[in-house]
């Protein structure tokens, strides 16, 4: 047999490389895993849209590299997927840089300053690609480097990278204004990463924190855990090897939804994120790379609403999970999948219980609630709490036969209660908003007839009146409980 050389036609491979899936926020990733694999401390996320050539770049203070290394890295497929990796190392498939900035602009310019003054630039241009028919890259002179923009920033740090994108044509595509359509998508694009590099972002222990910024304005870091919330559950760290690399699983149970301010539920994905955004969340070197799904081991179910389960893999089992260029998809494998299904049934059974028991066990501190949720293998249901002190107060007024119909009448509150109605409102993105009419007048009613019915001593009504503020609804309304409990103090005296 004979050998023939068949390489690719340059243009018309990059042109449907453009096609392999990124979005402008899984692009931006990509080279944001670059900075920090390069040790970058501040990476700036520059969008400018109104220029008269409207450009994005991403600038960041790592090591730089030579000329040599950054020619080699302009290459497609640089590195070799199977040479093994450095353990920080959030690069891949010696792709990512080229793939991902081909994907959003035609023309891409490299600029890297190294501490030993090093200075070069070169750029590729879907153009000169097409006019040349040839694997064609661009390099600039000095001259040339000091006109492109942020050089300056380099400058200053005395080391990093630029990487610069122009004729933004995918995103210009179908738009009337390429200004607002970027305007959007830097609001997309910092939800994202502010969440994809959060663990950068935050201060985990024993690293240092990475700054990125869009335009100048910091990314948060958005913590899917709520791990600094009071009410989050932090269960047991697992770990489990794999082929002689640990993965280490941490689960956490959110706070129920009740006990989240709109902010705390905008950082937990938003009132419908709550619950679809249940499950695994995969880290690959700290970097999220997939979350919220159960990889079919579990069904998103009520009872597992509010888990959400740290998964931290390392890059040295990147052949197991089937990642993907973009690190966007990955599966677990078989032994990770039987691991995996370890922590769910754990977690279930914690998950279920918060809803099951929240108000059950009413300790000193805890709001004593009108209702109970219970929850059991077929669904939920409310139950009117009897030991409310109103309900109960009142039941104890009655004499037998009473009674029995008053139990008649909360059974039928119970049974006609509107869950299916509700859980539909609630699963749209409707807030429940409670009656605010008159609700001065009417927690003094409540308050007064409790006071009337109750028949306790008077140290008993003193206790009972400082927590009364625990009591449903008084709870939802310590400025006026606070009030009529005054009013009613000096009427004992
Ligand atoms: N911002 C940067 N700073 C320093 N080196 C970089 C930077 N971006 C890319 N590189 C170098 O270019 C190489 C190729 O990058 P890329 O195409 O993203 O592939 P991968 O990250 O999979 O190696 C990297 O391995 C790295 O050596
Ligand atoms: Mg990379």
């Amino acid at each position: 047999m004979k050998e023939i050389e068949n390489p690719p036609h340059a243009s018309s491979l990059l042109e449907s490389m453009r096609s392999i899936g990124y979005s402008l926020e899984s692009a931006l990733a990509d080279l944001i895993d670059n900075s920090i694999s390069a040790k970058a401390k501040q990476i700036k996320i520059e969008f400018r849209p109104y220029d008269d050539d409207p450009y994005i770049a991403v600038v960041d203070n790592g090591i730089g590299m030579s000329r040599e290394t950054l020619a080699n890295a302009m290459r497609h497929g640089s590195t070799n997927p199977l040479q093994i990796r450095d353990i920080d190392d959030l690069g891949r498939y010696g792709l990512g840089l080229k793939t991902s900035s081909l994907s959003q602009c035609r023309r891409m310019t490299v600029i890297s300053l190294m501490k030993n003054g090093s200075l070069a630039a070169f750029c590729w241009d879907l153009d000169v690609i097409l006019t040349k028919k040839a694997w064609v890259m661009l390099e600039l002179e000095e001259n040339e480097i000091f006109k492109m923009p942020h050089v300056a920033d380099l400058q200053a740090w005395g080391t990093g990278t630029i990487v610069h994108w122009q004729q933004l044509d995918r995103l210009a595509a179908g738009e009337s204004s390429l200004e607002s359509a970027m305007g959007e998508q830097m609001d997309i694009a910092r939800n994202h990463l502010a969440l994809v590099f959060h663990r950068f972002i935050s201060s985990e222990h024993g690293r240092s924190r990475i700054s990125i910024s869009i335009n100048n304005l910091a990314l948060p870091s958005i913590d899917p855990f709520l791990s600094d919330h009071t009410a989050t559950q932090h269960l047991d760290e697992d770990s489990f090897k794999v082929e002689g690399h640990k993965v280490v699983v941490k689960p956490f149970i959110l706070p129920h939804a009740s006990k989240l301010s709109q902010s705390e539920v905008d950082q937990a994905g938003g009132n419908l994120g709550l619950r679809s955004l249940q499950g695994f969340y995969i880290y690959r070197n700290r970097r999220l790379i997939i979350w919220g799904t159960w990889f079919r081991l579990a069904r998103k179910d009520e009872l597992s609403k509010l888990a959400r389960i740290r998964v931290d893999i390392p890059n040295t089992l990147d052949h197991l999970w089937t990642l993907d260029v973009k690190k966007s998809a990955a599966f677990p494998p078989e032994i990770v999948r039987a691991n995996l299904r370890r922590t769910i049934e754990r977690i279930r059974h914690v998950s279920g219980r918060t809803i099951v028991f929240r108000g059950r066990n009413i300790e000193k501190g805890d709001v004593m609630p009108g209702w109970h949720e219970v929850l059991n293998r077929d669904g939920v249901r409310f139950d009117i709490n009897r030991d409310h002190p109103i309900i109960k107060s009142f039941y104890r007024t009655l004499i037998k036969n009473q009674q029995h119909s008053f139990d008649s009448v909360l059974n039928a509150i119970e049974s006609t209660f509107p869950s299916e109605a509700l859980y539909s409102r609630m699963a749209s993105d409707v807030r429940a908003t409670p009656n605010e009419e008159n609700i001065e007048n009417r927690l003094r009613d409540m308050a007064k007839s409790l006071f009337s019915l109750s028949g306790m001593d008077k140290e008993f009504r003193a206790n009972f009146l400082a927590s009364l503020h625990l009591i449903e609804p008084f709870n939802k309304n310590l400025e006026i409980t606070r009030k009529i409990v005054k009013e009613i103090e000096s009427n004992e005296e």
